[in-house]
């Protein structure tokens, strides 16, 4: 973990409190975030889900520091941050915070390699720290083999899983996906699925994944569910589990009593 930026180690990694964004200002002003409150603890795999429009982007860009809040605090990793200078919050992200968007932002004049190393570039590591990191993410996200191709010659899943790999390769304590499967085929979409829970599995990392579809909601541990700017419904995945499926639990227990003795 980059050092430096944990002054209390207990407190969870994200806390917000009282997170408002108004868009535009007078009588055409939008609110996007009404009074949000959310703490995400270190190693916390969330699904933010809800109606399009319901501010999950917005919340997303507070998040990665790409916009300030225009009212409430964040602290991420017990340092507030709700006031960074553009400067300060751009060395936090693509550091401390990243991001994966549905639109892959790899950089075509770079090979994958080159890709993902740039980050770590903008966290000055050195060069023969950045080499072998790069090339052990490439490895992480299945495509060793793809390291010098450049963007144009990759399938939309193998951009979106080099661009994991750079999202992932500074060593990130927050990484941010927001709708990561939205452009892809469903096959794809399930191989960058099931790569976002082994990182999560795998390095304990943190990630809040934005999704439309349930099916994916149920792999995280937690589903926060948000609706006019507002946190509806925050639950724990094996919770829900257990009361949307009790008629199945009580299948298998059925079955089981009924299987061999
Ligand atoms: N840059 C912007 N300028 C003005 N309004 C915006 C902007 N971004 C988002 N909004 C508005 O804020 C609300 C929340 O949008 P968004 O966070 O993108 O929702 P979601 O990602 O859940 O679809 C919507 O009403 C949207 O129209
Ligand atoms: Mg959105």
């Amino acid at each position: 973990m980059p050092a430096g930026l944990d002054p209390l180690p207990d407190a969870p990694l994200v806390r917000l409190r009282g997170i408002t964004m108004w868009y535009g200002q007078g009588a055409g002003a939008v609110q996007a975030l009404a009074g949000v409150d959310l703490d995400i603890r270190r190693g916390e795999m969330v699904a933010l889900v809800g109606p399009s429009g319901s501010g999950k982007s917005t919340l997303m860009h507070v998040l990665g520091l790409l916009d300030r809040p225009s009212a409430g605090t964040y602290q991420l990793a017990g340092r507030d941050v709700s006031r960074l200078r553009s400067g300060a919050a751009a060395r936090l992200r693509g550091s401390q915070v990243t991001f994966v968007f549905q639109a892959i932002h790899l950089l075509p004049a770079l090979d994958a390699l080159r890709n993902i190393e740039l980050p770590m570039v903008y966290a000055r590591m050195t060069r023969d720290e950045r080499g072998p990191r790069a090339r052990q993410m490439l490895e992480r996200v299945g495509l060793t083999h793809l390291a010098h191709r450049y963007p144009a010659q990759m399938s939309g899943g193998q951009a979106q899983r080099v661009a994991i790999a750079r999202a992932v390769a500074p060593g990130p304590h927050l990484l941010l996906a927001d709708e990561p499967t939205g452009a892809l085929d469903q096959r794809s979409g399930r191989t960058v699925l099931a790569l976002f829970q082994d990182l999560h599995r795998q390095l304990g990392l943190t990630i809040v994944l934005v999704t439309h579809e349930p099916t994916v909601a149920q792999h995280a541990e937690r589903i926060i569910r948000l609706e006019d700017g507002r946190i509806t419904e925050d639950a724990r995945v094996a919770e829900r589990l257990w009361a949307e499926g009790e008629n199945a639990a009580a299948r298998t227990t059925a079955e089981g009593q009924g299987g061999p003795a």
